[in-house]
């Protein structure tokens, strides 16, 4: 039985899917305050609580057989962890460290942990590996980073094994449409452009068009949700069995793509021009982010499946008829 804890999330709620489809018992525990409860498949028990409220976790890790916690919930807005930080310190880091520790005192030690590309702040290099040095320049990338170190520790002095995922560019939405990305406010480019060539707003603004790139705006490496989701699949399974203790991964697909060529593909998908207008830069966007992904390839024998036209068109079939 896996715990997930913000199942109710965007990818955590793809990761829950994919788990029950390939037969797992899985546990949601999510406060909802993001999460989507209309996200949560309803074959999987849902426990509305907050992830540091140790009197639920408590009785969850003596009541199941939890062999593995996935954990997703997480302040992630990177503008509004600049403005708050207290808040990113404590969801991210500080609660996180209320769970390990119930989990320490359950003897539950396989973690698959959630991390960001933002921990690598403006890297020097183009293709991004692991081992290249992390210098986040927000409050939302270093909680990101505390909690990476606090699992390393945590390896040495208690024996946690764990698996920290450092995702690119997240997009795209389940196979069959039932449930995608949905976040409030919404900042991401490709919900945004889909958002507008359905009439939600007037127009989208491309930031920044003097980027040092082909066509002045900022590269990105996108990947499915569902490659997300086989990845985690592959690491809490590679835990469970003992085949790895502790490992960073980088997740994406290896491929850089432009803000300008993204609106184009998911004109291209969409049969419907966008209205853009070029805009100033956004603060703390660096002008290129492409992973390396061949740690997780050589070693758990993932592979991306989908590329940008695949992820766009499960994005757009999820938002023409999406229910939350
Ligand atoms: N962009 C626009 N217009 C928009 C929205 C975005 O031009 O309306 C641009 C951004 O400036 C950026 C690119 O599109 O160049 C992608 O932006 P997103 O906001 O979709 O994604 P980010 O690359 O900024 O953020 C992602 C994750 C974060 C993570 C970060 C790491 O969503 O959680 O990568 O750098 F912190």
């Amino acid at each position: 039985m896996i715990l997930v804890i913000g199942g109710a999330g965007y990818i955590g709620s793809h990761i829950v899917k994919e788990l029950l489809e390939q037969g797992r018992d899985v546990i949601v525990l999510d406060n909802l305050t993001t999460g989507k409860r209309d996200a949560v498949d309803p074959r999987a028990e849902l426990i509305e609580a907050d992830l540091s409220d140790r009197k639920v976790l408590k009785e969850l890790f003596q009541s199941k057989p939890i062999e593995a916690v996935m954990h997703f919930a997480a302040n992630s807005l990177v503008g509004e962890s600049v403005n708050k930080p207290y808040k990113y310190y404590e969801n991210n880091v500080g609660k996180t460290i209320i769970l390990l520790e119930e989990m320490k005192e359950a003897n539950i030690n396989n973690f698959v942990f959630s991390s960001t590309a933002a921990v690598y702040g403006i890297p020097e290099t183009d293709l991004i590996s692991e081992d290249l040095a992390t210098k986040p320049i927000n409050p939302y990338g270093r909680s990101k980073l505390m909690v990476e170190h606090i699992l390393e520790d945590a390896f040495q002095a208690h024996g946690l094994n764990y698996v920290t995922l450092r995702y690119f560019n997240a997009a795209g939405a389940y196979h069959t449409g039932e449930i995608g990305e949905s976040h409030d406010p919404e900042t991401h480019l490709i919900p945004i452009i889909l958002g507008h060539l359905l009439g939600e707003r007037e127009s989208i603004s491309v930031f920044g068009t003097d980027y040092p790139t082909q066509d002045g705006t900022c590269i990105r490496d996108y990947i499915h949700v569902s490659d997300l989701a086989s990845a985690h699949i592959l690491a809490v399974d590679a835990l469970i069995d003992k085949k790895v203790d502790r490992r960073v991964y980088n997740l994406g697909n290896g491929a850089g793509y432009s803000v300008k060529e993204v609106i184009e593909a998911c004109q291209e998908v969409t049969g419907i021009q966008a209205n853009v207008v070029e805009s100033p830069r956004r603060a703390g966007d660096p002008a290129v982010l492409v992973a390396s992904s061949k740690k997780i390839r050589d070693e758990l024998n993932w592979a991306a499946k989908y590329d940008l036209n695949a992820i766009i068109s499960s994005a757009w079939n999820w938002h023409k008829n999406r229910t939350y």
